[in-house]
């Protein structure tokens, strides 16, 4: 039977010993890393979540039975022990914080055993990440998990503490709500008493902040979960969060100068890095032509330029083409990559096209001023001569050119740039590049249903020079929304909302929902604008997404304690699991079962 704290209570946990505490007589309590038994004295090493301490049990100093009940100690047995503090008898370990000193132990207590973990509690693990997952319990306690979440609970610390200062209020609103079917799919939920009836989990605080603000609370925030039945990726989970705002009484600047400050306080205080104010800003068309994307990596050049001009009356069928469907030709000059060997040239060229390209056209120079190209015999000397110019080229250097549609040329374009800048292996994950993004587009054509659909979500507001264009050319309305962008990652964003009974019901006329849609949907908002509505505006953070590029991982799963993986389930739990009729019954719900496949 395992043994109890009783009479011992944890001083200290490991890492906060350091020489200043030689000669002390310390309790700490945690799990066996490793442990060395060399016949008279044995080693262990003990973790918790401050880091690794060394024990040292020498015959004597310890009871025989508890000097017999180290050597049996295994990883992952979780122990209390009494000690005194010494400066370490062997080397000085100089990667551990406790490095200089260990325990001497007096007393041992096995609180409890462990069976051989699947994989071991290490950093760096190159354990498959679905084992880990599997026994996330276990990958839990893993260092670098460990500091992600330490980590996050720091920012959300923070985050609350500076909101506070600032004035916000935080509220709490509601987890089940009703469907909206602008935005991502909702997750339902079934009600037991209105059968038939649904809730959905809230995709954001969206409507309620809004309503909050209509009831006079000025500045709110909530660190809060919100839930989207997406396809997922590495920044993507269903389940997410957001420090959310909404302040009133404001515009865009507003808006800006507040978050600047947040971000700039939780870069300081955490990282000790400092993001220089005011953060740079761009529009969206801007960004578009510059960049190829709306949430643009600014940590390196390699910008896309347009050349439709240069060869516009070049008999290439593709450039022709391009400019004849209104679209354009963009190239990128990947500096240095001239000689690049066809076989890589040829893996970009099938990048490309997994963006939507039909080909990538390219000209590569070589370091002796020598052309290979793949439309060259389309071209004259002359236009190929202005091309490169245009393009900056210099001997070594490879350009690469898209002829689409505008969209798809940006699409290809942006992340080819990225995908050569990781190739290259040019970014730097320990600096830190925000922008802001601005001036969206308000609508976007939504090309399968034929219909325009809100960029942002439909309670943006058009900037005050475009309102005309609402009615003649509703594609060319720029927003009042805003998008927060760290190192090629879009972190936030949010807008100035509509407050404006006309502009809000003309905006959904354009949407396409009848008036009584839009009644039944968000009925209760556009009654609440009866009755005085402050302007208003606000921004959400993904925190997942912060929490990642502060600690420079890849995927939010390594900031999350309890994430699920690509196809929506939990490893560990099993989630989403199959109910027992019953429940089912009292929901009135009836499974369409997918017909089996009858083995034969
Ligand atoms: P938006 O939809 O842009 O805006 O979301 C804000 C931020 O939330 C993060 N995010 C996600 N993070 C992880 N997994 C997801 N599936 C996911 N989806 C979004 C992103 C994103 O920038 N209510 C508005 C905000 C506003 O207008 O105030 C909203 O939700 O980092
Ligand atoms: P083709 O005449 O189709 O063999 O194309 C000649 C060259 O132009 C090839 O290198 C193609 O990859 C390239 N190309 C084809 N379509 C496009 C496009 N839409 N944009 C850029 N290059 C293209």
């Amino acid at each position: 039977m395992a043994e109890t704290m009783r009479g011992l209570k944890r001083s200290h946990r490991c890492a906060e010993l350091n020489k200043a505490n030689i000669g002390e007589t310390v309790t700490v309590m945690g799990w066996v890393q490793k442990n060395r038994n060399k016949g008279g004295i044995v080693f262990v090493d003990l973790r918790d979540r401050s880091g690794i301490l060394q024990l040292i049990f020498e015959n004597g100093d310890v009871s025989e039975e508890d000097f017999e009940k180290a050597g049996r100690l295994r990883s992952e047995f979780v122990i209390a022990a009494t000690g005194v503090v010494e400066a370490r008898s062997g080397a000085v370990n100089e990667n551990l914080a406790t490095g200089e000193i260990e325990i001497r132990v007096k007393e041992l207590r096995i609180l409890s055993e462990a069976e051989t973990p699947p994989f071991p509690i290490e950093e760096n693990s190159k354990t498959k990440e679905e084992l880990r997952l599997k026994y996330r319990y276990l990958d839990l306690r893993r260092p670098d998990l460990q500091k992600n979440l330490i980590m996050r609970s720091k920012v959300a610390t923070l985050t609350r503490q500076f909101l506070d200062e600032e004035g916000f209020l935080e509220i709490e609103t509601p987890i089940l709500v009703g469907s909206t079917p602008e935005g991502a799919r909702d997750y339902l939920v079934p009600s037991r008493v209105h059968q038939g009836s649904f809730y959905a989990l809230p995709q954001s605080p969206q409507l309620f902040k809004q309503l909050l603000m209509c009831s006079g609370y000025d500045r709110y925030f909530q660190i809060a979960k919100c839930f989207r039945d997406e396809d997922l990726r590495a920044d993507r989970q269903p389940e997410f969060t957001q420090i959310d705002m909404e302040l009133s009484f404001v515009d865009v600047d507003d808006v800006i100068d507040v978050n600047e400050r947040l971000i700039a306080r939780i870069f300081k205080d955490i990282l000790d890095v400092e993001v220089p104010l005011p953060i740079q800003r761009m529009t969206w068309q801007e960004a578009m032509d510059r960049f190829g994307s709306d949430k643009p990596d600014v940590r390196f050049g390699m910008e896309l330029v347009d050349v439709s001009e240069v060869v516009k009356d070049s008999e290439f069928v593709v450039f022709k083409g391009a400019l004849e469907n209104g679209g354009s030709i963009r190239g990128i000059n990947a500096k240095g990559q001239g000689e690049m060997p066809r076989k890589k040239i040829d893996k970009l060229v099938d990048f490309a096209k997994d963006y939507g390209a039909k080909g990538l056209a390219y000209i590569a120079i070589q370091n002796d001023g020598t052309i290979k190209s793949s439309f060259a015999k389309f071209m004259t000397e002359e236009e190929m001569t202005a091309l490169v110019k245009a393009m900056d080229g210099e001997n070594g250097d490879l350009l690469l050119f898209a002829a689409d549609k505008n969209k798809v040329v940006w699409d290809v374009l942006g992340n080819l740039r990225l995908e050569i800048a990781r190739q290259l292996e040019i970014l730097d994950k320990g600096e830190y590049k925000f922008l802001w993004v601005t001036e969206f587009p308000l609508l976007e054509w939504n090309e399968e249903q034929e219909r325009y659909q809100a960029m942002h979500h439909p309670f943006t507001m058009p900037m005050d020079e475009d309102l005309p264009l609402l009615d003649t050319d509703p594609g060319k309305v720029r927003a009042k929304a805003y998008d927060i962008v760290l190192n090629g990652t879009e972190l936030g964003g949010g807008s100035v909302r509509i407050f404006d009974r006309d502009i809000q019901n003309k905006m959904f006329e354009m949407l396409g929902f009848t008036p009584e849609q839009a009644q039944t949907q968000f009925g209760f908002l556009l009654n609440a604008f009866k009755y005085g509505v402050p302007p208003h505006a606000g921004l959400a953070y993904g925190l997942d997404r912060l929490i990642m590029l502060m600690a420079k991982e890849d995927s939010i799963r390594d900031v999350i304690a309890f994430p699920k993986v690509k196809d929506a389930s939990c490893l560990m739990t099993e989630a989403p699991t199959r109910v027992e009729q019953k429940q089912l019954d009292e929901l009135a719900i009836a499974l369409v079962e997918e017909e089996k496949e009858i083995e034969e």
